[in-house]
């Protein structure tokens, strides 16, 4: 399969007081067009950072980020991105069908055309007829299902998602995963998704991109040959799943583990 995204020897460092403070250690994977791939790895070891640097939102320290062979200087065209924290990336003052109209802004299209796409991409995350309502009178996964149609409205080739689910139960993140799963097939997308919820990870994607703790490098790239076909009882129940996630979970403690070693040999208690 060709990739449609390539990130390549990616590093990033912040200016900090003392100089800089390094986010990226280095990572390097590609994500096949068509694909679902997830991001696991440890709070802070630089998720938010690779995803930010990848869609162009957030300069790079050094390597290089290429979407279709070319290289990303800035937000590319066919790239959309859904942030964790929903109740900040939508603006409570307007209404959900404005929210979602938002992602067409500079293009040249009619309101009749713009109001087409904002009810086909409602309707594509079930909340038909939710135009008028603000966001704040919905709950918090009809909000995050508002930020996932206006990552639609520009039918993306490459949609990012930033541990869309975090902020949200258990069931309502049951019910958002296996929509995500639709949306792919539907609009033929290719996803990349990061989550620090590793049976999460494994349930979505064709390849779990393990990072070790931050800065971080990339541990592992494991291939999920589960059945296309997911449910959250059958999948989770076939030994497939548990050893996948078992070898998931070794790696994201191993590094976990590496590192505490490395901490306490350098300030002894
Ligand atoms: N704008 C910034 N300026 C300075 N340092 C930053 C900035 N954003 C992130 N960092 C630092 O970079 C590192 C990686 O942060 P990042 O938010 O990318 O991690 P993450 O894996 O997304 O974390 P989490 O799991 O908590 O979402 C952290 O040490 C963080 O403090
Ligand atoms: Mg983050």
């Amino acid at each position: 399969m060709t990739a449609l995204l390539e990130i390549d020897g990616l590093t990033k460092s912040y200016p900090s007081r003392s100089g800089f403070v390094k986010a990226i250690e280095s990572v390097t994977f590609s994500v096949p067009q068509g694909s679902f791939v997830s991001v696991v790895g440890p709070s802070g070891c630089g998720k938010t950072t690779l995803m930010m640097s990848i869609a162009g939102l957030r300069p790079i320290s050094g390597g290089e980020v290429r979407m279709n062979g070319r290289p990303i200087d800035g937000p590319p065209p066919g790239m959309s991105m859904v942030f964790q924290d929903y109740s900040r990336s939508l603006f409570p003052w307007l209404s959900v069908g404005k929210n979602v109209a938002m992602a067409l802004e500079g293009q040249r299209k009619s309101r009749k055309e713009i109001a087409v796409i904002v009810e086909q991409s409602l309707h594509s995350v079930g909340l038909d007829g939710s135009e008028k309502l603000y966001p704040w009178q919905l709950s918090g996964g009809m909000q995050q299902r508002v930020a996932i149609a206006r990552g639609l409205a520009t039918s993306p080739q490459l949609l990012l998602m930033d541990e869309p689910f975090a902020s949200v139960d258990a069931q309502t993140r049951a019910n958002l995963e296996d929509l995500v799963r639709r949306l792919w097939d539907e609009y033929s997308m290719t996803i990349l998704f990061v989550t620090h919820d590793i049976d999460e990870a494994v349930y979505l994607a064709d390849q779990v991109v393990v990072l070790s703790q931050g800065p971080s490098v990339v541990r592992d790239v494991i291939d999920v040959d589960l059945p296309r076909q997911r449910d959250q009882i059958a999948t989770k129940e076939l030994p497939a799943f548990a050893h996948l996630r078992a070898n998931v979970f070794s790696q994201v403690m191993g590094s976990a583990r590496r590192t505490d070693l490395v901490t306490s040999a350098v300030h002894p208690e």
